[in-house]
């Protein structure tokens, strides 16, 4: 039986999913009934997200909640979080409660320039290429004076546009490299179309231009994108208190601040930790990136170009102590929307972000690169004193239960039971059937 179709995107959803069963899932039904289970009863909000993308079959549930208690710059949030990971939500919480009373979250957008390249091919004179460039330059502008007409109004648009010459890196590679302001959307939509107008002028203009006609040498366009690495689009969020305030268990608040310091220093210099490191950042990152609507992946691939950029990867946040006083703080590139993209379709982004009190694009910053910082400082506060582990498996635990079926009463037992010993799956598998015999 052949596994190729042709029109697949043309068949009814039901038609999509009675194919998948009969060709790759053995005929079994019950992968049908799944995949229908998780339809949404209201046809409108459906054929919404059935909308997002081609050949949707079913809805994919992540669990959206709630950490409270974040003080950003004096105000109160509670920062909604979407992520399947257990442990998160109740991490960010708690490292929340704990700097409420010490003075909350500082943050402060630092810049908000994007940027996108026009790649190019050109084999002949650098000269010559740098002398049309000059020429074409305003044309190029005036180009896009359409679609940055609205963009402008509102105080952003494009901010240069310059020809740079990567010839050292591989032969005939130039680029016009342009820079953005685009306020309240992630822009790239917008990017992306000035800069395949760019091209398009680019291209067009070079055929009146003497010199290359004189020696049949034109530049070429490769391709126009914009670029998701964003090192001037960054944001910065600190917390700092003093080192006695930091007591934390059994720990002083001077060997805690001096094993933490020592963690980010590790993380500072070796790539194994500081990738672990940065993930566990990305957790809190990613979590409110998701419930606001904004692209993950490009925020993702940023953020790691960014902590390589001196030669090696590298931890984003750093710590001191300096005298009595300890400062721990993050700056991180975030090119995110308020605007534009799912924030106006999806109905639970739009929650998300009111209850975030609808913030700007540079609010948002703040408050996701806060979101990675309190994750940064919970997952160091567990790693320097109990361990990952117990947080983690304590959370797990429900996980684990529930694949186990277990009732209210039995996860009511359970989590007694385990307040006093080490939980693995095992453990808990064991425990149960202990219970259950
Ligand atoms: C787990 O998702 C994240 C951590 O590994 C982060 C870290 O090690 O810093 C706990």
């Amino acid at each position: 039986m052949s596994k190729t179709i042709s029109g697949f995107s043309k068949k009814t959803k039901a038609e999509k999913i009675q194919w998948l069963t009969d060709t790759f899932l053995d005929g079994d039904k019950s992968h049908e009934t799944t995949l229908k289970k998780y339809w949404n009863e209201d046809t409108t909000l459906q054929s919404l997200h059935d909308d997002f993308i081609e050949n949707t079959l079913s809805n994919y549930y992540l669990p959206f909640g709630i950490a409270p208690n974040f003080k950003i710059n004096g105000t109160l949030y509670a920062i909604p979080m979407v992520i399947e990971e257990s442990s998160v939500v109740a991490a960010a919480s708690n490292a929340a409660k704990f700097w409420l009373s010490r003075g909350g979250f500082k943050s402060e957008v630092i810049a908000t320039e994007k940027n996108g390249q026009v790649h190019l091919n050109f084999f002949g004179n650098k000269e010559d290429l740098i002398t049309y460039f000059e020429w074409v330059k305003p044309k190029l502008i005036e180009s896009i004076a359409p679609i940055q007409k609205n963009m402008q109004k509102r105080g952003g648009g494009l901010l240069s546009v310059e020809l740079k010459d990567g010839t050292h890196k591989l032969d005939g590679y130039y680029q016009l490299h342009a820079t953005f302001e685009t306020l309240e959307a992630m822009g790239a939509n917008f990017i992306n179309s000035c800069l395949e107008q760019f091209a398009k002028t680019f291209e067009v203009e070079a055929q009146k231009f003497a010199v290359f006609n004189k020696n049949n040498q034109f530049p070429k366009v490769v391709m126009s994108i914009l670029s998701n690495y964003v090192p001037h689009c960054i944001v910065r969020a600190s917390v700092s208190c003093s080192v006695s305030e930091l007591t934390h268990h059994d720990c002083d608040g001077k060997t805690f601040a001096k094993n933490f310091v020592r963690a980010i220093e590790i993380a500072k210099v070796e790539p194994y930790r500081a990738v672990t490191h940065n993930k566990g950042i990305m957790n809190g990152v990613d979590a409110v990136i998701l419930a606001t609507g904004n692209d993950f992946r490009a925020v993702e691939a940023g953020v790691h170009a960014y902590a390589s950029r001196g030669g090696t990867y590298s931890s984003i946040t750093e710590a001191t102590i300096e005298g009595e006083v300890f400062k721990f703080w993050i700056e991180i590139p975030l090119a995110l929307g308020t605007v534009g993209g799912l924030t106006s379709l999806h109905p639970l982004v739009k929650t998300a972000l009111q209850i975030l009190q609808n913030p700007s694009a540079k609010e948002l910053m703040q408050i996701v690169a806060v979101a990675g910082l309190a994750q940064n400082f919970a997952a160091i506060r567990s790693l320097i004193t109990t361990g990952i582990q117990k947080g983690h498996m304590k959370m797990h635990l429900m996980n684990i239960l529930n694949q186990l079926n277990a009732t209210e009463k039995e996860k009511k037992q359970a989590a007694t039971y385990f307040k006093e010993h080490n939980i693995s799956h095992r453990e808990v598998v064991n425990y149960i059937e202990t219970l259950r015999t």
